[in-house]
């Protein structure tokens, strides 16, 4: 059993399976947060100026995974698969770009993975069959400048009805119909590193057109978005070439570059 506590606990190489960027694969039996085990590698990094070549850190029990806005994010037993890839954190205007970016990156990834439609509904949650399928929460750490970012992702694999009985809005691979040999043992987590390791190679830059193609929202759809007290509410007509997203509301168009979306 690794021991969790450790930041390179269980380093082990995933047999036979190689990769173009990703350079360490830490597969953690348990891990408390995935997010919470790269954020103290890249903190010992930082503070002994060392490199860190493209990371990810996985495991399939996370009983305190971290969600967005506080809230806590929970994997049906067995059944999902919570990582966090360590990268670097560009200085300048790309730092904004990073989440949007991978949140494409993985709609993308996944629907051809699976062959399904998976959406990004903006800023980071991914959809399949209008219910939540997985989510992200990147956060990122600097020192001098140079940084990185950790990229978490939680995922429903073979989660079943009952599995997600408390979460009514959530559905899962298999419940949008993966394939069994595409969900058996090793395949998601070997396919999902894949994605990971392509996004490293090629992430997209043009954000507005990408975006259009993964989009859970067409232009025109009224969007509710709540950022702690404020609440703006609006057409939907695209993002930024930095990811942000537009509204038109009443009073003229709006940029928002966080918050909670929903559909009125
Ligand atoms: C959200 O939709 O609110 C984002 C959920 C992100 C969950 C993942 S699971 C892996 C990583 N570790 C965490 O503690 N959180 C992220």
């Amino acid at each position: 059993m690794p021991d969790p506590s450790s930041p390179l606990g269980a380093l082990a190489p995933l047999g036979g399976v190689r990769f173009a960027r990703l350079a360490n694969v830490v597969l953690l039996e348990e891990a408390g947060s995935t997010n919470d085990v790269a954020r103290r590698i890249v903190e010992r990094a930082l503070a002994e100026s060392e490199e860190i070549l493209p990371t990810v850190v996985v495991t399939r029990r996370q009983p305190r995974g971290r969600g967005r806005a506080g809230r806590s994010w929970l994997l049906p037993e067995g059944r999902g698969l919570a990582l966090s890839l360590i990268v670097p954190w560009p200085e300048g205007p790309e730092r904004v770009r990073v989440p949007i970016a991978w949140g494409i990156a993985l709609a993308e990834g996944l629907s051809r993975a699976f062959l399904l439609d998976v959406r990004l509904k903006w800023p980071n949650d991914l959809l399949a069959g209008g219910k939540k399928l997985g989510g992200l929460l990147v956060e990122a750490r600097a020192a001098d400048g140079e940084g990185y970012a950790v990229v978490g992702l939680g995922l429903n694999v073979t989660a079943t009805y009952e599995d997600l009985a408390d979460l009514p809005a959530a559905t899962s691979l298999l419940l949008e119909g993966a394939s069994r040999d595409r969900l058996a043992g090793d395949v998601p987590l070997i396919s999902l590193l894949r994605i990971l390791d392509a996004g490293l190679e090629d992430l997209p830059s043009d954000l507005p057109g990408a975006f259009a193609r993964f989009s859970a929202h067409a232009p025109g759809d009224r969007l509710r978005v709540a950022d702690g007290a404020r609440t703006v509410e609006g057409r939907y007509t695209g993002v930024t070439g930095d990811g942000f997203l537009k509204l038109e509301t009443e009073s003229g168009e709006r940029i928002l570059v966080s918050g909670d979306v929903t559909r009125f």
